[in-house]
């Protein structure tokens, strides 16, 4: 007999890293954001918040983490959540030898044109050869496979450059029986080559951390030929067609990638993966309530997913490009609240904030209780390690992402309590600086803005505030 799980992979570096962080793992709580995204009021934001509390009484559906994912699952391991993942889904680096860059619209103000800017998010970098992929990969499968509750399953999402050595390294970590299937997900679009034929497909190797994995079943819509003959003629009386369709097979052809740039779903992201690819996962290996995960968080595709069907979430990038992208994103859905929280050492450090000036806020009586508070941005200027990419004629509505409130900060988590955001197809200057806030009379705020620029980097100025 074949003795399979005796096979092993080896290079000479295996295993270097696999000891525990030399330092105790950094911890810190940054934001806590209930999405309530500011509506466009005759040019003018206009909300009630009721509760300036509201958004410290709802429990979080989610935690976005800003940091490396080694980290983070160590810290996840110490800190309670050893067992307890239903899944994880991960679409980390494939040894493509690509850098990718998110590029956004800019309006020159003054020639009234469109201008852009390119914005470093992650380098999959293939020169370093396999064995520092593998040496990268091998840690984090482990780790994992921890993390993974007794119903957990991993899916990892690669293609042709290195999924057969990582499908052996999880054979060796999980074994080669806990292999459910290795999906094959098809795709069309994009150029080819005369060399060779197109390379047009992606492979998500599924493992199950035991037998009891969780399964639902998934169905896809009978062809048209077996609808029009019905399966009985080909296979006897005992088959019949069945309401929800035909069994899906372990080849997926139904879904596409993200090609169009007009897309509803495309945040223009590279390699952001489609919804319905992720939906369908999700459906497949996981249940109401389930808490989920992804390690390698991009535009944020899992943890959205999870807030429309009812699955608590972990997600984390080191990127604070791809960590302001799911932000977005997430508010935008505007669907529960959620933690941002940063693993490591000084990843943030506020000598890398810009420098931001808000308008003094102005009052106007609305009725006895309550009254409209006008809050702005006077001034924006990004800090001074992306001056040099700045042009001066792009103004300071370019320059912001989104922007936040805290009507009460605490000095310490930011409560987001409302959000503006630009429109994200136009990525013009259609950001408001100002918004109207109808609040308590009688309460005094300690209002915070938070303003996330369009480099990645966030800033915060508070303001005390009397009625
Ligand atoms: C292929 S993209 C994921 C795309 C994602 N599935 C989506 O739908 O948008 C991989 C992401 O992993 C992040 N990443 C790579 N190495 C990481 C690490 N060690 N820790 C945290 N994030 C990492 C990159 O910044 C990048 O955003």
């Amino acid at each position: 007999m074949l003795k399979k799980d005796k096979v092993r992979l080896v290079w000479d570096s295996k295993g270097s890293n696999l000891s525990p962080a030399a330092e105790e793992i950094t911890h810190q709580t940054i934001e806590f954001i209930n999405p309530c995204q500011a509506s466009n009021y005759d040019s003018i934001f206009d909300l009630w918040i009721q509760k300036p509390d509201h958004a410290r009484a709802k429990d979080p559906n989610g935690r976005i983490f800003l940091g490396n994912n080694l980290l983070l699952m160590e810290f996840l391991i110490n800190n309670g959540c050893r067992e307890t993942l239903d899944l994880i889904y991960i679409d980390p680096l494939y040894l493509s030898s690509s850098a990718y860059n998110s590029t956004i619209k800019i309006k020159d103000t003054a020639s009234d044109t469109s201008d852009s800017l390119s914005r470093p998010v992650f380098s999959d970098n293939g020169a370093e050869g396999i064995d520092k992929y593998l040496d990268d990969i091998y840690p984090r499968l482990k780790m994992m496979k921890e993390l993974l509750s007794e119903q957990g399953s991993l899916f990892v999402h690669l293609d042709w450059h290195i999924s057969h050595y990582v499908k052996i390294l999880l054979d060796e970590i999980f074994s080669p029986d806990s292999l459910i299937n290795e999906i094959v997900w098809c795709y069309g679009g994009g150029s080819g080559s005369k060399r060779h034929f197109h390379r047009k497909h992606d492979v998500i190797l599924w493992y199950a951390r035991s037998k009891e994995y969780i399964f639902h079943p998934q169905y896809r819509p009978y062809t048209a030929g077996t609808l029009e003959r019905g399966l009985t003629r080909v296979k006897g009386d005992k088959y019949h067609l069945h309401q929800e369709g035909a069994l899906m097979q372990d080849w997926w052809m139904d879904i596409n990638k993200i090609l169009s740039p007009t897309a509803g779903e495309n945040l223009k992201f590279p390699t952001q993966k489609p919804e319905a690819l992720i939906k369908r996962i999700i459906s497949t290996a996981s249940n109401q309530g389930s808490l989920v995960a992804d390690f390698y968080a991009g535009s944020g595709t899992l943890a959205s997913v999870s807030q429309e069907m009812g699955r608590r979430w972990i997600t984390c990038d080191d990127s604070p490009i791809a960590i302001q992208t799911s932000l977005e994103r997430l508010i935008k859905q505007g669907r529960g609240a959620f933690t941002v929280e940063q693993v490591g050492i000084d990843l943030q450090p506020s000598d890398k904030r810009s420098y931001l000036k808000l308008k003094p806020p102005s009052i106007q009586l609305f009725n006895e209780s309550s009254v409209l508070l006008l809050l702005g941005i006077e001034d924006y200027i990004p800090h001074e390690q992306n001056l040099s990419l700045l042009k001066k004629t792009w103004g300071i509505k370019n320059l912001i992402d989104f922007w936040e409130v805290d009507l009460n900060y605490d000095g310490n988590i930011f409560h987001s309590h409302v959000q503006v955001l630009r429109d994200r197809k136009l990525y013009d200057d259609s950001i408001s600086l100002s918004l109207k806030l109808r609040v308590d009379v009688r309460k005094t705020y300690k209002i915070a803005v938070k303003v996330y620029d369009i480099f990645g980097v966030n800033t915060l100025e508070v303001q005390e505030f009397n009625m």
